[in-house]
C-alpha cells in the first residue's frame, strides 16, 4: 500500500499544531518526523520532548527518522513521547541488531535506513525483523536537494529480495521526492514516500499528495 509521509522539516516550526493538523486534513498517512543531532549530520532539529507535546495533537503515525549517532540511547525517549516507526540509520554508532530489537521489544516498528554511500545489502541481514528500510535519494541532513535518481537501483534490488524470501517490508524513499520523481520510485519499488518541500511548498497541499499517491498507486 501506498503512504505518504510528509517531511515536517519544511513545515513552519512556529506553528507546529496547525501543520499537523492541516497533513491530516489534506489526507497524508504518516508524519515524517526529521530527528538531528549535529553530529551525525550537519544540521539541529529537534528532541523527544517536542515530539511528546505534539503527540496529543495528531494521531497520524509518527514516522521518527533518527539521523543522530547512537540512536540506541535515546529510543527508548522516543518510545514513550508517540513515536510508531522508528527509523536508524545502519551507519550509526549503535550496535545494529541490539537497536532493532529494543524497538521492537518496546512494541514499535524497527526500519533501518541507507545513505547514498551504503550499499543496500547492509540491510539484507535483518529484513525479517524490520516493517521498514529507507533508501536515501539524497545525502541527509538537509531539505529541498536534488533527488538522486542512481539510488533506483538499490530500491529495485532491495524489492527483489524482500519479494524473493516473501517478506512484507515497506520500503520508503526520503530527499528530492517531487511529482517529477515519484513514478520512478514506484517503479522501482518504493511504496512509502517522504517529501518535504514538494508538499510544504506546494500552492496546493491536498492536490499535492493525492497526486503523488495517485502517481505512485499505479505501480502497486
Ligand atoms: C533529509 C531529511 C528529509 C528531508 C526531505 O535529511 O531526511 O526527510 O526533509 O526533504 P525534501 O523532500 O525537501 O527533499
Ligand atoms: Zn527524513
Amino acid at each position: 500500500m501506498v503512504k505518504i509521509s510528509p517531511s515536517i522539516l519544511s513545515c513552519d516550526y512556529a506553528i507546529m499544531g496547525e501543520e499537523f493538523q492541516n497533513m491530516k486534513d489534506c489526507g497524508a498517512d504518516w508524519l515524517h518526523i526529521d530527528v538531528m543531532d549535529g553530529h551525525f549530520v550537519p544540521n539541529i532539529t529537534l528532541g523527544a520532548p517536542i515530539v511528546k507535546c505534539m503527540r496529543p495533537r495528531s494521531d497520524l503515525v509518527f514516522d521518527v527518522h533518527l539521523m543522530i549517532s547512537d540512536p540506541m540511547k535515546y529510543i527508548p525517549d522516543f518510545i514513550k513521547a508517540g513515536a510508531d516507526v522508528i527509523t536508524f540509520h545502519v551507519e550509526s554508532d549503535s550496535p545494529v541488531e541490539e537497536t532493532i530489537d529494543l524497538i521492537r521489544s518496546l512494541g514499535k516498528t524497527a526500519a533501518l535506513a541507507v545513505k547514498p554511500g551504503t550499499p543496500v545489502e547492509a540491510v539484507f541481514p535483518y529484513l525479517e525483523k524490520l516493517g521498514m528500510v529507507l533508501v536515501m535519494t539524497v545525502e541527509p541532513g538537509f531539505g529541498g536537494q536534488s533527488f538522486m535518481e542512481d539510488m533506483m537501483p538499490k530500491v529495485k534490488k532491495l524489492r527483489e529480495e524482500i519479494v524473493r524470501r516473501g517478506l512484507d517490508v515497506d520500503i520508503q524513499v526520503d530527499g528530492g521526492v517531487s511529482m517529477k520523481t515519484v513514478e520512478t520510485c514506484a517503479k522501482n519499488g518504493a511504496n512509502v514516500l517522504v517529501a518535504g518541500s514538494a508538499i510544504f511548498g506546494a500552492p496546493d497541499r491536498k492536490q499535492m499528495i493525492s497526486d503523488l499517491r495517485a502517481a505512485a498507486a499505479k505501480y502497486f
